[in-house]
């Protein structure tokens, strides 16, 4: 924390230490890990973790198609080629049954994502990354303090990385943190996006010191988002706390009630950056899931037909293998890469997700006591589920 005017130096975290450190020591511990480097995102952190995986031109990373767009796009920013793996039909993440089939010689890593705070099947991919000689980069930007087998994410894979970003669980602005173990990884990925005068003090590796270097990604974090950072930190398990039993009362008050059930999540403890639901059609026939969401939407519940939207496999850039103002890389750069081809049905349980069963409810500022508004949301579930002839007739 910035004490008096005499701390200014404390606001200047080009070279590392002070605040910046001081919340990598403190998160690190948080997380269960021995390094932590603060950085300006999520992204950057994704994206150094990429590189220092080893990702480069033409080598191909495995990861997910639902999620938010930068769990690829650091893949892309390394010059990697994503390859899809479907997703499980209740973790929304990665099912480890269909990675080995993907694995092929150029395979470098596996970028899983823990979305919505829910935590991958990390036991199984870690076991297949190891089996492979395969790195795993932990997307937990919504997953701050979400457990596995009563371990928080970010422990698992070679690298954690974390968004603190504004509206996350643990928001402070603009920042991330990645996490790590191993100390040449961690060299390697201060190498990519940390100031020279950080490096220079820190990089112990013979091999690694001669690319101490101001050619970097300059992705530390300021000092600023850094305090405030240690400020949530004091809070984070709290409101996560918030978040939980919030959760759990709206699990508990819409059982039995027609149209939605919650996801089956055995082993694992999310903190709920975001609520997914599904939506069971079946129990209301003629009723479609935009029908079902818009009549509760006009009761004034904050329900939403999903948050991935399309697929990553199938958006724009994918389909037409052209990113960033279209020249064509990565694809461009092998002939591998140029006859790949993303199609609709590679993800089938992703693209369903999207289009008939996802419906968000809850998470985001859950994180204060809104028992009333929960009891208000299942007694309009109550309501909007009691007529199922009139809602055959709404348009959606
Ligand atoms: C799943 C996921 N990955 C990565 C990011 C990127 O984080 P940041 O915005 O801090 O760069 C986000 C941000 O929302 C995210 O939700």
């Amino acid at each position: 924390m910035i004490r008096s005017r005499t701390d200014w130096r404390e606001a200047c975290t080009a070279a590392g230490g002070g605040t910046s450190e001081e919340l990598e020591k403190r998160f690190a511990e948080w997380v269960g890990r021995k390094y932590a480097i603060a950085t300006a995102g999520g992204g950057p952190s994704l994206h150094i973790a990429c590189l220092a995986a080893g990702v480069g031109l033409g080598h191909e990373v495995i990861t997910t198609p639902y999620s938010w767009g930068q769990t690829v796009s650091c893949i892309l920013q390394a010059g990697g080629i994503p390859v899809f793996a479907d997703i499980h039909p209740e973790t929304l993440t990665i099912d480890p049954a269909n990675i080995e089939a993907l694995i092929s010689a150029r395979t470098k890593a596996i970028v899983v994502c823990n979305i919505y705070g829910i935590p991958a099947e990390l036991d199984a991919i870690c076991a297949i990354a190891k089996k492979h000689g395969l790195r795993v980069i932990e997307d937990c930007a919504q997953a701050q303090g979400s457990l596995y087998k009563g371990r928080q994410v970010g422990s698992f894979g070679d690298f954690g990385c974390f968004s603190i970003g504004s509206g996350k669980n643990l928001a402070a602005g603009d920042g991330g943190v990645l996490v790590c173990e191993d100390r040449r990884l961690y060299e390697l990925a201060l190498l990519a996006g940390m100031h020279p005068g950080r490096n220079g003090r820190e990089v112990e590796s013979p091999d690694l010191k001669e690319w101490v270097d101001s050619l970097i990604f300059t992705y530390r974090i300021n000092a600023f988002t850094a305090a405030l950072a240690l400020e949530q930190m004091n809070r984070v398990d709290e409101t996560n706390g918030w978040r939980r039993k919030n959760i759990a009362r709206l699990r508990e008050g819409l059982r039995g009630v027609p149209g939605i059930r919650p996801l089956d999540l055995p082993e694992r403890d999310p903190a709920w950056h975001i609520c997914m639901w599904t939506f069971v059609g079946e129990d209301l026939p003629g009723v479609t899931r935009g029908q079902y969401v818009k009549a509760l939407q006009a009761e004034g519940v904050p329900i939403g037909t999903g948050y991935v939207g399309t697929p990553i496999n199938l958006r724009r850039t994918f389909q037409k293998k052209e990113w960033w103002l279209g020249n064509g890389y990565p694809w461009a750069a092998t002939e591998r890469g140029k006859a790949m081809v993303y199609a609709e049905g590679d993800c089938p349980v992703a693209e369903r997700r999207c289009r008939e069963l996802d419906m968000n409810l809850g998470g985001g500022g859950w994180w204060q006591d809104l028992s009333e508004m929960v009891d208000q949301i299942v007694e309009a579930f109550r309501k909007v589920t009691a007529e199922p002839g009139r809602l055959g007739t709404i348009e959606a």
